[in-house]
């Protein structure tokens, strides 16, 4: 917001994070971030507080707050959102518009916008699709904008406000939808709902694969030249994690139930269940090529991230794949670009190391479970031979190129790949 030019204010009650970001230092890694922070600070249209208060003034005030599955079940957490709309209602005037960007239940807007209201302010749900690693690009750059408002007069002056804060991607065409809030809400969820049943489609592929002796890549590439089925989030591997797909497609399913309509979002229970067979089939590829046990083998784990060109831990299929691995017995090493201190702090008891090939050095079997350029691209089998004990090697994100591999002398293991 600051690099398209509006003057912004940054709040978090997170003293540690709010001294960092004033700094000009991104409490995680996301490329162009810190780039971007150092210049609008620099510029003095950006700035950072922990006191609410200074949100007053402001025209527009966006809430981005996490929305996490819940302790106790499966439904999203509203505590931080509830809790930042609490203390920002006092600082509101009329005619500011709070956008919400969190995900959050269908529902959720209208029942936060007769406090919002009351005030004189207007709320909008403005729902966030940004990518980790491609956050800065999708935020400048968004394949789509949507707005939900509420009826009449106010709602149409918000969108023609926020359509006003999104002037440059507007200006160049991207699709700007107003909505109405349950819309907007919906659209968020069912986009990753959507995501997340295309990467397990491909997976649940993956395992009729591995019974007939078929290529789940090649198949993904032939039914991906349809356009419309497309090839990209078809993908076949370990399946999807992060802080969004697998807590999003649960939340929408209890939502649903919620709603009286479980059943027509009952498909997402499977969905989930075929994400998470994909980490078990990993592990039962290394016990496999070690011969029926890992006990007391030296594992080698290539990435701990849940995607690369990010540091970003939270329910990442790689560092499952590394626990379970170590709950079996192996001594297992992980090594990531960018996200071991997230992963150390999260799993002490795994051996980190930073340094690639020091990490490959005396593996009995090596796993690639986040597909990093420095693993998918910069390793050559021939020099990883010289490093590790044995050549053995799962590729979790069939991102390697299985025949170059196996000429360099490995025993090579895909997912649903012969
Ligand atoms: C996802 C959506 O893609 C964004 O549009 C959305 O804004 C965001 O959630 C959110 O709700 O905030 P993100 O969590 O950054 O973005 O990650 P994705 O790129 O969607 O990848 C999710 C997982 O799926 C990763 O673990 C990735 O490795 C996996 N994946 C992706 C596959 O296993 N196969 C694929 O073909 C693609």
């Amino acid at each position: 917001m600051a690099h398209i030019g509006h003057e912004v204010v940054g709040v978090d009650v997170d003293d540690e994070k709010i001294e960092m970001l004033a700094r000009g230092d991104a409490p995680f890694f996301e490329p162009r971030l810190k780039e971007l922070l150092q210049s609008g600070i620099e510029s003095g249209k950006l700035r950072f507080t922990t006191d609410i208060s200074e949100a007053r003034g402001s025209v527009v005030h966006f809430v981005g707050v996490g929305t996490p599955q819940r302790a106790d079940g499966y439904a999203a957490d509203l505590t931080y959102v509830d809790a930042a709309f609490e203390a920002l209602l006092p600082h509101l005037s009329p005619g500011d518009v709070v956008a919400g960007k969190s995900t959050v239940p269908v529902g959720t807007a209208s029942r936060l916008e007769p406090a919002v209201s009351a005030t004189g302010a207007t709320l909008v749900w403005n729902p966030e699709f940004l990518r980790e690693g491609w956050a800065v690009q999708d935020t400048i750059d968004p394949d789509r904008l949507v707005v939900g408002v509420p009826p009449g007069a106010s709602g149409e002056r918000a969108a023609d406000v926020l359509r006003d804060v999104y002037h440059p991607p507007v200006a160049t065409g991207t699709p700007f939808l107003v909505t109405d809030y349950a819309t907007a809400e919906l659209v968020k969820v069912a986009a990753n709902a959507f995501l997340a049943t295309k990467i397990s489609f491909i997976n649940a592929m993956a395992e009729i694969a591995e019974a007939t002796g078929a290529d789940v890549t090649q198949l993904a590439d032939a039914i991906g030249h349809d356009v419309r089925i497309g090839r990209r989030f078809l993908g076949a591997g370990i399946g999807f994690g992060g802080g969004c797909l697998p807590k999003d497609i649960r939340a929408f399913a209890a939502r649903a139930e919620e709603l009286g309509r479980g059943e027509s979002v009952a498909f997402l229970r499977e969905i989930d269940a075929i994400n998470m067979r994909r980490r078990d089939r990993a592990v039962d590829l290394v016990v496999a090529a070690l011969g029926g046990s890992v006990f007391k083998k030296n594992v080698t784990v290539l990435g701990a991230a849940f995607k690369p060109h990010s540091d970003d831990v939270r329910d990442s299929p790689a560092l499952d794949v590394a626990v379970r691995l170590r709950g079996l017995g192996a001594w297992v090493t992980v090594t990531d670009p960018e996200a071991i201190a997230n992963a150390e702090r999260l799993h002490p008891q795994l051996h980190f190391v930073a340094e690639r090939d020091e990490a490959l050095r005396g593996a009995d079997a090596t796993i690639v479970v986040t597909e990093w350029d420095e693993y998918r691209r910069e390793l050559s089998p021939q020099h990883a031979s010289s490093l590790v004990a044995t050549p053995i090697i799962v590729d979790g994100r069939n991102c390697l190129d299985a025949s170059a591999w196996r000429a360099a002398g490995w025993t090579y293991y895909g997912m649903g790949r012969p």
